[in-house]
């Protein structure tokens, strides 16, 4: 795959250091872009690979209404055949109908607002099946690159694919890595985040060596920081002098409305107008990050001497070829 690719694992052994959360907001804010922030709109596909299938319920999806999901795309054995991926993925309508459902129902009935929209995101739902498949996988083929196929015929149709792992480095990580070309780590600010940094780094590492050479760190993020604590100050020195220009500039605080946004059905990136302060800071956090995200983006591609087309405008011209010409 090209390098440039956005294909980004958001991974980190540790449980509880926000990877859903990033995910989840990363991808809806790429997704629907914001024009004042001077983020254009992006397609996104997220992908679950975590067993607890939180990214869904993220957007008010109801686990028990997902009819297909990671868990039968991984396990899928027809060998050359692939599966088709349009019947695993949730579209944008159908997440955004989720999301509006889910806010009217914790509300009182009432309607949603209007922004409560999914933009152009679509979702590879997962759910507690999904923790069957490591042993399922483990006495098959090419059980670590199983995913790395069943994407490779759709990646060119998405500007970024966001994959959330669950907080072990088992297979199921291991898939997501092959997959991607770029690693998203979010380090919690407490006391043992760095415990298992080098034990990460080690199996990135690995796994470059050995089945994906295309691997590397896009960047290091630093999540429910408490400003006012040395402590969360020294963990971010420490990230930054073990990996220098890893670290993004943005960091997100821990903030109670980033957690209870997916109670009301919706990534706080959707549900609260981003502020400086009060209850949309947490969002104009992941707005942020999600800019950064693409400038890094931009930046990484104009190194490479590549100028991607964005897939929204791909999809406008290809549609505009095929229209034919009036009489
Ligand atoms: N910035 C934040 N402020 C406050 N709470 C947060 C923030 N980010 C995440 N949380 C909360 O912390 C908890 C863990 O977050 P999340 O589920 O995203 O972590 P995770 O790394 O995906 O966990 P796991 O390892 O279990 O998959 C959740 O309850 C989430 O709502
Ligand atoms: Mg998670």
């Amino acid at each position: 795959m090209n390098p440039y690719k956005m294909v980004v694992a958001v991974a980190n052994q540790k449980g509880g250091c926000a990877k859903t959360t990033t995910a989840v907001n990363l991808a809806a804010a790429l997704a629907k872009g914001n024009r004042k922030m001077g983020l254009p709109p992006a397609k996104v596909l997220l992908i679950d690979l975590d067993p607890q299938g939180n990214c869904a319920t993220s957007f008010g999806v109801e686990k028990k209404s997902v009819k297909k999901t990671t868990y039968d795309l991984l396990s899928n054995d027809l060998g050359d055949e692939l599966p088709l991926m349009d019947e695993y993925l949730l579209s944008p309508k159908k997440l955004t109908e989720a999301m509006r459902a889910a806010w009217s129902l914790r509300n009182g009935g009432k309607k949603a607002p209007a922004n409560i929209t999914s933009g152009n995101l679509w979702l590879l739902p997962s759910d507690i099946h999904l923790s069957g498949a490591e042993i399922e996988l483990s006495h098959k083929i090419g059980r670590e690159t199983r995913l790395r196929e069943a994407l490779l015929p759709i990646v060119d149709n998405f500007d970024y694919i966001i994959i959330d792992t669950p907080p072990s480095l088992g297979l199921l990580s291991i898939n997501a890595m092959c997959a991607a070309n770029w690693v998203m780590v979010p380090v919690q600010a407490e006391y043992y985040a760095l415990e298992g940094f080098s034990m990460l780094m080690n199996s990135i590492k690995m796994i470059q060596r050995r089945i994906n050479r295309q691997l590397k760190i896009f960047g290091v993020v630093m999540t429910m920081v408490d400003s006012r604590s040395k402590l969360s100050r020294h963990v971010c020195d420490q990230v930054n002098t073990k990996m220098p220009n890893k670290l993004f500039n943005t960091t997100v605080r821990r903030l109670v409305k980033v957690a209870e946004a997916p109670w009301s059905g919706a990534p706080t990136v959707i549900l609260n107008k981003p502020t400086n302060s009060g209850s949309g800071a947490g969002s104009l956090e992941y707005w942020t990050l999600a800019k950064e995200f693409h400038q890094r983006t931009l930046e990484m591609r104009r190194e490479f001497g590549v100028n991607e087309v964005p897939r929204l405008l791909l999809d406008r011209q290809n549609r505009q070829n095929l229209t034919p010409p009036p009489n």
